[in-house]
């Protein structure tokens, strides 16, 4: 029996965290032998809310395709392409447009909240309303069966769905409804306690340093009323505790609980406890990083290959969809 169709994207827009690496890619990694997997930087989703500079795409594409190999994702299992190489989901998109009532895609919530959110750019354009159904042609176009996202997707997996079966019931049965893939996994609060993000600006990037990751954490807030050494702490008012519960084994994490309460350590050994974890836990990705960001043809060869193999499955498709829809 063959493989269930598993297909996820992720946006070039900047570098990876590690809160990217544990939420999405650790999972990506993990599924990629159970399988059919497809997975793919989404430059023109990208250009969705970055049109207006576009100096950075290059360099950013090529990040995520670094950390995507770094973490472990295979390019002789997983097909790994990048979605501006495969026009035909621009003419499914096309295609789709047709058929989709404004309405549904006026209420998808990121629709609204990413506009009032973004000041600097104007997000009142036609490629902005359409971004879920990028999405919807992006999914569609490989009859993915599972979609790997975390919950803020579910509305885009949800309207994808929708499509699907407008679609089926104008043309016949042409597209299997996806289904989300939830994993659990932990959150990740940036260095000063609120969720780890690019625009808080308290990211801890894959490409960051030792140092600078050491530095990052030694500087991290802690339990704010836990003033002196010889003061007891309370470790769930603390980030650093926090980061623990994703990086520390149970031990440790007990270990540090039980000295901040009883101020039996300080909150500098607590941390350090933490900084040599995150360090185990990167130093083989910064390897392979170093490895594959000094092979530019190495690079171009994964995603070339893997976007021609990407290109045969969306082409098929696009020749089912032409049929089914009398062109
Ligand atoms: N919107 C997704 C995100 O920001 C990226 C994405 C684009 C995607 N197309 C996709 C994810 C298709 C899953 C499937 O994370």
């Amino acid at each position: 029996m063959s493989k269930k169709i598993v297909l996820s994207g992720i946006q070039p827009s900047g570098n990876l965290h590690i809160g990217n690496y544990i939420g999405a890619l650790q999972n990506w990694v993990k599924i990629q032998d159970e399988f059919d997997c497809y997975y793919f930087i989404a430059d023109w989703h990208a250009l969705t809310s970055q049109y207006a500079d576009t100096s950075q795409i290059k360099e950013y594409v090529r990040d995520v395709l670094v950390n995507c190999l770094a973490a472990g994702l295979d390019p002789n299992t997983s097909t790994i392409f990048q979605q501006s190489r495969i026009p035909e989901h621009a003419e499914l998109h096309l295609l789709l447009s047709m058929m989709t009532p404004l309405g549904w895609l006026e209420r998808v919530p990121s629709y609204k909240e990413k506009q009032l959110e973004v000041k600097d750019k104007d997000l009142n354009t036609y490629g902005f309303l359409g971004y879920p159904l990028l999405q919807s042609a992006d999914i569609l176009i490989y009859r993915a069966h599972f979609v790997p996202v975390g919950v803020d997707q579910m509305p885009h997996l949800e309207i994808t769905r929708e499509i699907a079966r407008r679609f089926n019931n104008f043309y016949g049965e042409v597209f299997p409804e996806p289904d989300g893939l939830l994993t659990k996994f932990p959150k990740v609060v940036g260095t000063d306690g609120r969720k780890m993000s690019k625009t808080y600006g308290n990211c801890i990037f894959l490409s960051d340093s030792p140092e600078e990751v050491e530095q990052k954490i030694r500087t991290m807030t802690t339990d704010p009323q836990r003033i002196k050494r010889t003061d007891a702490g309370n470790p769930e008012l603390s980030p650093v505790y926090q980061l623990h519960k994703v990086f520390s084994s149970r031990e440790e994490q007990a270990e540090v609980a039980k000295g901040c309460q009883t101020a039996g350590i300080g909150c500098i050994d607590c941390k350090k406890i933490l900084i040599k974890n995150v360090l185990t836990l990167l130093e083989p990705v910064w390897e392979k990083r170093r490895v594959y960001l000094a092979d530019p043809d190495l690079l171009e060869d994964i995603i070339r290959t893997g976007s021609e193999k990407a290109r045969v499955a969306a082409v098929k498709t696009m020749e089912h969809v032409r049929e089914a829809m009398g062109l």
